[in-house]
C-alpha cells in the first residue's frame, strides 16, 4: 500500500531576521501573518500523519512545499519530521516552489533532504551513461535546468517510484515550476526501463492544464506531457494546488490518471480543501493492474475520514 500526502507547509514559522527577510522572503512572510498562518495548522497535520501511520503503509510519497519561506530553520524543522514519517527508504520526496523559494537557500534542504530524494542507485538520478561517469553530484533540491540530481528512480515490489524536481526560485508573486528539457528526456529513459513495473510519478506541480493558474503553473507541462503520452506511466501524483483532484492525461496505450491532494495541514474550512491523504492499492500485473484510492479527508469535528474510495 503506497500513501501520498503534499504540502505540508510546516508551522510555526520560526521568526526570521531582518537580513534573512531582504529577499523575495518578505512578501512570502507578510502572506503567513496575514493568512496562511490560519490555516497551516501543526495539530491538523499531526491528526494527518497519526492516521496515516495506523494504515501502516508501505510506502508515503511526499510531493514538496515542506516548508513556507525557505529558512534555515525551516530545513531543520522539515527534516525532523520526515524522519518521524518513516525513514529515508520508506519515504520518497520531491520538492515543491516553496522549498527553493530564494535562489541558494536550498542547501540545507538539499543536505538533510538528500537521503529521501536519492535514486536506489545511490548515484541520484544517473540515466544515461555519460552520468554513470560522472563524478558523485552535489545534493540539491533544483529543477529546470539546474536539475542535476533529479529525476531519482526507486523500485519497491511491482512499483517503480520516478521522482521530478519542478523546484526553482521565482520571483515576488510567483510560484511558477520547471523540469527542464533534460530532466525530462531522463525521465522518459527511465520509465521506458522499467515499463512492466507499475511507474509512478512524482511531480509537485501539476501536469495538466488547470484554468486560471498562470501565475503558478508547470511552465514546460506540455513536454512533461508529450514525454508521458509516448514512454507511459500508471500514475501521476501531485500536490501545489492544495486541492483534491483527478485528471487525466494521455499513455501510449490509454489515459493516465493525474491525481493530486490537498496540504496535509490545511485546516477545515478554509478557502481550499481540508487537509487529506490518499492511499493505493496497487494489484494485477503488466498490462493488467488494478489501483484502488482511499481519499482520507479532516471533517468538521477534527477527525480523519474516509471521503471517497474509486479505482483509477
Ligand atoms: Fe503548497
Ligand atoms: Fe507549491
Amino acid at each position: 500500500m503506497l500513501a501520498h500526502l503534499s504540502d505540508p507547509h510546516l508551522a510555526p514559522l520560526p521568526r526570521p531576521r531582518i537580513a534573512e527577510l531582504a529577499s523575495k522572503r518578505l512578501t512570502g512572510y507578510l502572506s503567513w501573518l496575514r493568512k496562511r498562518r490560519a490555516v497551516h495548522r501543526s495539530d491538523v497535520l499531526a491528526a494527518i500523519t497519526g492516521n496515516l501511520a495506523r494504515e501502516r503503509p508501505d510506502h508515503i510519497a511526499v510531493t514538496g512545499d515542506l516548508v513556507n519561506i525557505a529558512l534555515p530553520a525551516e530545513f531543520e524543522h522539515a527534516w525532523r519530521w520526515l524522519e518521524a514519517l518513516g525513514a529515508p527508504a520508506e519515504v520518497s520526496l520531491v520538492p515543491g516552489n516553496h522549498d527553493a523559494y530564494v535562489a541558494g537557500a536550498d542547501m540545507l534542504g538539499a543536505l538533510h533532504w538528500a537521503p529521501y530524494m536519492a535514486g536506489d542507485a545511490a548515484t541520484l538520478g544517473a540515466a544515461d551513461s555519460h552520468d554513470r561517469d560522472r563524478p558523485p553530484l552535489q545534493p540539491s533540491l533544483y529543477g529546470g535546468e539546474s536539475a542535476e540530481t533529479f529525476p531519482f528512480l526507486r523500485i519497491r515490489g511491482p512499483v517503480a517510484l520516478i521522482g521530478v524536481s519542478t523546484a526553482v526560485p521565482t520571483p515576488p508573486f510567483m510560484a511558477t515550476g520547471r523540469l527542464g528539457a533534460l530532466q525530462i528526456a531522463r525521465m522518459a529513459a527511465l520509465l521506458a526501463g522499467v515499463a512492466a513495473r507499475f511507474r509512478v510519478v512524482l511531480i509537485h506541480h501539476p501536469p495538466h492544464v488547470v484554468p486560471k493558474a498562470h501565475f503558478k503553473r508547470l511552465v514546460d507541462a506540455a513536454a512533461f506531457r508529450d514525454a508521458i503520452a509516448k514512454a507511459g506511466a500508471e500514475l501521476v501524483m501531485h500536490g501545489h494546488d492544495h486541492v483534491r483532484s483527478l485528471s487525466w492525461i494521455d499513455g501510449p496505450g490509454g489515459r493516465v490518471p493525474v491525481i493530486g491532494v490537498p496540504s496535509a495541514s490545511a485546516a477545515y474550512g478554509t478557502d481550499h480543501d481540508a487537509a487529506g491523504y490518499n492511499l493505493y492499492r496497487i494489484g494485477g500485473r503488466p498490462c493488467d493492474w488494478s489501483c484502488e484510492v482511499s481519499c482520507r479527508s479532516l471533517d468538521a469535528a477534527g477527525a480523519v475520514i474516509e471521503s471517497e474510495r474509486f479505482g483509477a
